[in-house]
C-alpha cells in the first residue's frame, strides 16, 4: 500500500527526529558539569577529562558520513536504531569504570595518577570512541529523512530534526547537576541517563520510515521553474557523487568549519571567561591584587552569574533552530546565512569587554548560540536547495564531517591560545577572523546549476 498520510502522518518522522536529536544533546552538550566531580573522583586533569569530548565531537561528526551513505541505502530506522543501541551502551559503559582508591587520589602525586590511567582510557574508550559512534548514526539520519516527508517545508522539517539537541543539553545540564549532588559521583548519571537514552532512540527509530520516492503532500505541487524564454524546466537532483565534483560544495564544507570552530572554542571558554572578568572587576573595586584571596561567597556569586552565560547561549541555540526554518523557507538561505555570520562576527569581537558585566555576557552568549544554532538548520537546508533530497543522507553526512574536525580543533587551540597568552582576548580574535573568512564564502556563494532532467 503507498504511504499517505492517512496511513503514516508526516509529524511521526518529526517526533522521530525530535527524539532522536534529543538523545545526542543528552550525549554532548553538558559534559561540562561532569569535568569536575570527574576530575575529583579520579584524580584526571582538566585538559585530560577534556580530550574525551574532543575525541566525542571527532568521531560523531566523522560518523555522520558513513551514517548517510547507510541511511540513504538502508533506510534511516536500521541506522538510528543499530546507532542509537550503540551509543547508549557506550555511555551507560562509562558507569561501570572502577574509580581509584579515593585516599590513592588524596593524596596526589605519581600514585594517584598511575591509579587513574587506565580508568582514564576507559572513558576515552565508551564516551569518545563508542558513544560518539553511535550517536553519528543516531543523528544524521532523520535530517536527511524528515524533509522528504515535507517538500513544502523542508528547512523548518530540519529544524525539528536537530532541535533536540539544545533541549537535551538543556534538560541534562540541570539534571546532571542534581544527580551527580545526590549520588555524590557523576557515574550514576551515566547509567540511569543510559538506559534513558535507549529508551528514547528506540522510540525515535521507529518512527521514521522514507516516504515514496517523489512523495508530496495532498494538494501541493513543486513550483514549476522557467527558463528565460519561459519554457518549463524540468531537472532532476544531484548524485552524491556529482554533489561532491561541484566547488560550492567544498565552499560550505569550509563556511561550516569556520562557523562551528568559532562557536565550540567560545562555547567551551564563556563561562571561565566571565568568571575571570568579573574576577577582575571585583578586584579593582576593592583595592585588591592579583594574589588576594577572594571572599568565598563573592567567588560563588561570581560563578552564579556568569553561569547565566552558558544558559543563555542553551536556549538560544535550541530555539533559533525551528526559528529559522519558515524563513529559511519562504526567502532561501544565502541572505540569513551572511547576516548571522556578519552577526556572528561582531559577537566575538565584543565578547571580551562584555565578560565584565553578567548582562552583557548573556547577551552576547545568547546572541552567539542563536547564530550558532541557526547553522544547523541552514546548512542541511541550502544542500537540499543546492542538489535535492534523494542523496541528501550522503551529501549532509560529508559535510557535517566539518563539524567533527571543527570540534576536536576549536577548543583544542581555544584552550591552547588562552593558555599561552594568559586571556581570552586572542581566542575571541581569532574566532572572529575565522567567521570573516566564512562571510567571504557565503556573501559570494552561488547555487550550482541545476542538472536537466
Ligand atoms: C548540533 O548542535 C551536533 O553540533 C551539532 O546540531
Amino acid at each position: 500500500m503507498p504511504q499517505t498520510e492517512k496511513t503514516f502522518p508526516r509529524w511521526i518522522p518529526l517526533l522521530g527526529g525530535l527524539l532522536g536529536s534529543t538523545t545526542c544533546g543528552l550525549l554532548l552538550y553538558a559534559f561540562s558539569v561532569f569535568i569536575r566531580p570527574l576530575q575529583a573522583q579520579f584524580g584526571w586533569t582538566v585538559p585530560e577529562v577534556a580530550m574525551a569530548y574532543a575525541l566525542i565531537c571527532l568521531i560523531f561528526g566523522l560518523m555522520t558520513f558513513p551514517a548517510g551513505r547507510l541511511s540513504d541505502k538502508y533506510g534511516s530506522r536500521k541506522v538510528v536504531l543499530v546507532g542509537g543501541i550503540i551509543m547508549a551502551f557506550g555511555f551507560f559503559m562509562v558507569s561501570t569504570i572502577t574509580p581509584p582508591d579515593p585516599a590513592v587520589i588524596a593524596a596526589g602525586g605519581e600514585a594517584a595518577r598511575a591509579a587513574g590511567k587506565t580508568p582514564l582510557y576507559l572513558l576515552y574508550l565508551y564516551y569518545g570512541v563508542i558513544a560518539g559512534f553511535g550517536g553519528g548514526c543516531v543523528y544524521l539520519p532523520p535530517i536527511a529523512t524528515a524533509p522528504k516527508w515535507w517538500p513544502d517545508k523542508r528547512a523548518l522539517a530540519t529544524g525539528f530534526t536537530v532541535v533536540g539537541l539544545g533541549l537535551g543539553s538543556f534538560v541534562m545540564a540541570p539534571m546532571a547537576t542534581s544527580m551527580i549532588n545526590h549520588f555524590g559521583s557523576a557515574l550514576p548519571v551515566f547509567k540511569y541517563v543510559g538506559i534513558t537514552m535507549l529508551i528514547l532512540v528506540v522510540i525515535a527509530a521507529l518512527c521514521l520510515k522514507e516516504p515514496p520516492k517523489g512523495y508530496k503532500p495532498k494538494g501541493w505541487s513543486a513550483p514549476v521553474q522557467l527558463s528565460s524564454e519561459g519554457i518549463v524546466k524540468c531537472s532532476r537532483d544531484y548524485t552524491y557523487e556529482e554533489t561532491k565534483k561541484t566547488a560550492q560544495f567544498w565552499l560550505l564544507w569550509i563556511a561550516y568549519f569556520c562557523g562551528s570552530f568559532a562557536g565550540l572554542m567560545v562555547i567551551g571558554l564563556i563561562a571561565k571567561h566571565g568568571i575571570d572578568a568579573m574576577t577582575l572587576v571585583y578586584r579593582a573595586k576593592e583595592g585588591l591584587d592579583a594574589a588576594a584571596i577572594i571572599p568565598e561567597d563573592v567567588a560563588k556569586g561570581i560563578a552564579m552569574s556568569a553561569s547565566l552565560a552558558p544558559s543563555t547561549l542553551a536556549v538560544f541555540n535550541a530555539a533559533v533552530r525551528i526559528m529559522v526554518g519558515p524563513l529559511a523557507d519562504k526567502m532561501g538561505t544565502k541572505k540569513i546565512f551572511v547576516a548571522l555570520f556578519v552577526l556572528q562576527t561582531a559577537a566575538m569581537l565584543v565578547l571580551f569587554p562584555a565578560g565584565k558585566s553578567m548582562a552583557l555576557l548573556a547577551s552576547c552568549a545568547g546572541l552567539i548560540g542563536w547564530n550558532y544554532g541557526a547553522m544547523f538548520t541552514l546548512f542541511p537546508a541550502t544542500l537540499l536547495q543546492y542538489y535535492g533530497p534523494t542523496n541528501q543522507g550522503s551529501n549532509y553526512g560529508l559535510l557535517f564531517t566539518a563539524w567533527g574536525v571543527a570540534g576536536f580543533c576549536g577548543p583544542f587551540f581555544g584552550g591552547k591560545l588562552q593558555a599561552m597568552t594568559g586571556s581570552f582576548f586572542v581566542p575571541f580574535i581569532v574566532s572572529a577572523a575565522v567567521l570573516a573568512v566564512a562571510v567571504a564564502i557565503l556573501a559570494a556563494l552561488k547555487a550550482p546549476e541545476k542538472i536537466p532532467a
